[in-house]
Formats: C-alpha cells, sequence, structure tokens
C-alpha cells in the first residue's frame, strides 16, 4: 500500500540532524508503531523503526528474520503516528548487503512505501560504496558501526567492539569510510568508549551512541528496553527509566479480576443501562 505522504515541512530533516554536529545532543529512541510514536514524537529528534523489532515485538531469537515487508509496514505506522520527528528505517540482513543495486531497490521501496526521511545500514568500509551509490541517488543513509546486530555470528555473539589496538584502529577506519561515504550521521554500538569518543572527534558527521559514549553527538536507545516493557535480557547499556512491564501486568491482573468477579463491564461502560 502506498502511502503517498506530502513532504511535511514541520519534521526535522536529515541536513537539520547532520547540522547537528558538535551542538546540541541528538536524541534518537525506536519506535514501531502509531500510538508509541505519537507519544514520543514531541521529546526527540529522531525516532528510528529500528531491526530490534524482530526480538522486542515478533519475539525473534535475533534481527536476521526480520524482512523488508515488516520494516515497510512499521515505518508506515511511525511516519503517520509523528508529525515533528526525522523517522529513519532500518535496511533488515539480506536487503543491501548484495549490491550497491539491490541496496537501492529496496531502500527505495522502503521510502516510497513508508515516508521515512532516510535509511540506516550496517557496516563500514565495506559498505562505503553502497553508501555513496544510495546517497548519490538520492537516498539519505544514516551508518551503523562497531557491534553491529546482523553480523554477531561473525563476531561469535554481541561482542563489545574495540578492545585491541588493531580493533579500534580498524573501527575508525570504518566510521571514516561511513562519514566520506556521504552518510549524514551514524550510530556507534557496544564500543570501547575511548574508541567511540575518538571516533566522533575524528569524524565530520554526527556520531549517536548506544553503549559508546557521553562523547557523541547523540544517544540512540530502545524505548521498550528503557520502559520496562522488554526483559528478555538487559544489555549494561540500558538504563530504565520506567517500570512498564509491572504496570501492565498489574492492570490486566485487575482487568482479569473484574471479569471473574463480573464487576466489569459496570453500568457506565454499557448501552440503555442507567448508571446506578
Ligand atoms: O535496531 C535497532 O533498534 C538499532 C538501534 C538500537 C541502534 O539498530
Amino acid at each position: 500500500m502506498s502511502t503517498a505522504l506530502p513532504i511535511n515541512h514541520k519534521r526535522l530533516s536529515v541536513r537539520d540532524i547532520g547540522a547537528r554536529k558538535g551542538g546540541a545532543p541528538i536524541v534518537c529512541i525506536t519506535s514501531y508503531s502509531a500510538p508509541m510514536a505519537k507519544l514520543m514524537d514531541d521529546h526527540v529528534d529522531v525516532l528510528l523503526v529500528g531491526d530490534s523489532i524482530g526480538m522486542v515485538l515478533y519475539g525473534l531469537e535475533n534481527t536476521l528474520a526480520v524482512s523488508v515487508d515488516m520494516m515497510v509496514n512499521h515505518g508506515a505506522a511511525v511516519v503517520r503516528g509523528s508529525q515533528t520527528s526525522c523517522v529513519i528505517v532500518d535496511m533488515p540482513f539480506g536487503s543491501y548487503q548484495g549490491s550497491p543495486e539491490a541496496a537501492f531497490d529496496a531502500a527505495a521501496h522502503i521510502m516510497s512505501e513508508t515516508g521515512c526521511a532516510g535509511v540506516k545500514l550496517e557496516g563500514g568500509c565495506v559498505m562505503a560504496e553502497t553508501i555513496e551509490f544510495l546517497v548519490s541517488r538520492g537516498v539519505p543513509v544514516m551508518g551503523h558501526v562497531g557491534m553491529t546486530p546482523q553480523s554477531a555470528n561473525v563476531f561469535g555473539g554481541y561482542k563489545t567492539q574495540g578492545k585491541s589496538d588493531e580493533d579500534a584502529r580498524l573501527l575508525l577506519e570504518d566510521a571514516k569510510a561511513v562519514a566520506d561515504s556521504g552518510a549524514f550521521s551514524m550510530v556507534i554500538e557496544q564500543t570501547m568508549e575511548p574508541v567511540a569518543r575518538k571516533i566522533t572527534e575524528e569524524v565530520l558527521i554526527p556520531t549517536i551512541g548506544i553503549g559508546a559514549s557521553p562523547a557523541c553527538d547523540g544517544q540512540i536507545i530502545v524505548a521498550e528496553d528503557i520502559l520496562g516493557i522488554f526483559q528478555d535480557f538487559t544489555p549494561k547499556f540500558v538504563k530504565r527509566y520506567a517500570e512498564l512491564g509491572a504496570v501492565i501486568s498489574d492492570a490486566v491482573q485487575t482487568y482479569a479480576d473484574e471479569v471473574r468477579a463480573r464487576t466489569f463491564p459496570s453500568p457506565r461502560h454499557l448501552y440503555g443501562v442507567k448508571k446506578g
């Protein structure tokens, strides 16, 4: 289904985000649905429809089975639910690694069907040619370096990156390649703090940290992690700002108790019955 959305000039653009290098921190958070986008829109700069959706919403073990169709459906919902944030949609595993042309087809499909401002893809030097190909054809790209979950099988798990001097050097090279190829910003995930700090100092585009460094130009986090809704595992970089999991559980328990006691629905929730 094509959303055929007009360009919304109230939204932050990728250029606005790119211009924040060294300025006010860029606040980013994941969002997968219209109601959550609506709740968070006023408070953040970027809503990322991340492929973490696979684990957080679909109960998958990792992000590898996430499809372009999933990203399109949820990306369109987030665009519909928001007014001012810059919405970026993740390119799922297998949709961009094969060739720059395949990446363009997938990215163009995601952008035209969702109305998002750009896409995010994982990888450093190896993705430089693809990023350049996309950007030169009208697809804004947010890069993603450090611990890139789509490559967890290669890393041997979700391992913190940049631990040795050689790894730190390669990571800096990756980040520079992403910046030089025209990305408007890049996520740095689960990386040794001094390495993330050095990357932030050396690249000319904003860095968005997650388990990286407070020196990054912005931060991103999975909303369900900080709200206490996703509780399967909690990475060290997550801070809990609310315990909505417990709130939901209590509310549903109260509903169940009232249904079983026949105290819900009460007259005020019924039609054709006078309130007592
Ligand atoms: O998929 C995702 O949610 C992400 C962020 C955590 C950066 O890539």
